[in-house]
């Protein structure tokens, strides 16, 4: 057995658009610009959000949406640069960081990748969150 190599797509899934099509980086960044955060269906098919850097590219992170409180999927709210909970008020911050309870934790991230064939692929995040630090509490 050989693990799979480092930036290969291990444990990954390729990013879906809501109608289950492959998400194509350079297809998605025509319509998705700089700041954008945008949903897709991600690992385990939970709705992630794609995260679009300052200068134009899919950023190396992808955040979960669904609300560390009772599960709600968390709308991201760009006038006020946060993910905004309608369940209860929860509210992170714009790397997925909560910032206001009753959220017990922040969003779970997911690494993204754009693979040889263009296709965003998104995998599980096992480093430290860099948002806090610590271990990813969700590995
Ligand atoms: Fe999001 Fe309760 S489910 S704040």
């Amino acid at each position: 057995f050989l693990p799979p190599s480092s930036g290969s797509a291990g444990g990954g899934v390729t990013a879906k658009d809501e109608l289950g099509n492959d998400v194509i980086a350079s297809t998605y960044l025509e319509t998705h610009g700089a700041g954008d955060r945008s949903l897709v269906q991600g690992l385990k098919g939970d709705p992630t959000y794609l995260v679009i850097t300052d200068d134009g590219g899919i950023d190396s992170y992808a955040v979960n949406a669904v609300c560390t409180h009772l599960g709600c999927v968390v709308p991201w709210n760009a006038g006020a640069n946060k993910f905004m909970c309608p369940c209860h008020g929860s509210q992170y911050d714009s790397t997925g960081k909560v910032v206001r309870g009753p959220a017990p934790l922040s969003l779970p991230l997911a690494k993204s990748e754009v693979a040889e064939d263009g296709k965003v692929v998104l995998s599980p995040w096992t480093e430290t969150d860099f948002r806090t630090g610590e271990a990813p509490y969700w590995a």
